[in-house]
């Protein structure tokens, strides 16, 4: 099912998301079988709980950002993170222009650690560590921003609008 997204005013994208203790529960299960096709089919690279409606400590990525065509032929693939945490972080930031399918057709730089190391539960509650740099580690930090309340237009020095003819 593709799931309705939560734009810009919406308070439930403000709120701290809780996070998730009880892994082996059907509705958990079903909104991330849910999470993923919604992702692909808005040509998300990345989608939180929060932007679903759900402020909860979850999110859905794209495994390789950069070949997310290739992903969106399969669309059942994904990172999925619940309560996860940034363990470690490069000395050095870098700026990349962002989007977010909860602020649609704005666009701006924003500055992120080139590599961070995150923590978190897969579905099925197991623990992980993976390291990544580059857009993957971009995505992670956007993502664990929403399940803080955090979008990418508080951190973008110059937010614009593209808009479509
Ligand atoms: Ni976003």
């Amino acid at each position: 099912m593709i799931l309705p997204l939560a734009t810009t005013d919406n308070p439930v994208l403000r709120r701290m998301a809780d996070p998730i203790k009880k892994f082996d529960d059907p509705v958990l299960q079903k909104l991330i079988d849910d999470m993923i096709p919604t992702m692909y089919e808005r040509d998300g690279i990345g989608l939180a709980a929060p932007q679903i409606n759900h402020s909860l400590q979850l999110a859905v990525i794209v495994p390789d950002p950069t070949r997310f065509q290739d992903f969106k032929g399969k669309k059942e693939e994904a990172i999925v993170i619940i309560n996860p945490r940034i363990e470690t972080h490069s000395l050095r930031k870098e700026s990349q222009e962002e989007g977010c399918l909860s602020v649609p057709k704005y666009f701006g730089p924003v500055k992120r650690w080139k590599s961070v190391m995150v923590s978190f539960h897969d579905r099925h509650g197991e623990k992980h560590t993976m390291k990544s740099s580059g857009l993957l580690a971009k995505v992670f930090q956007h993502e664990i921003d929403h399940l803080n309340g955090i979008l990418f237009i508080d951190k973008s020095p110059r937010i614009y609008k593209v808009t479509t003819l």
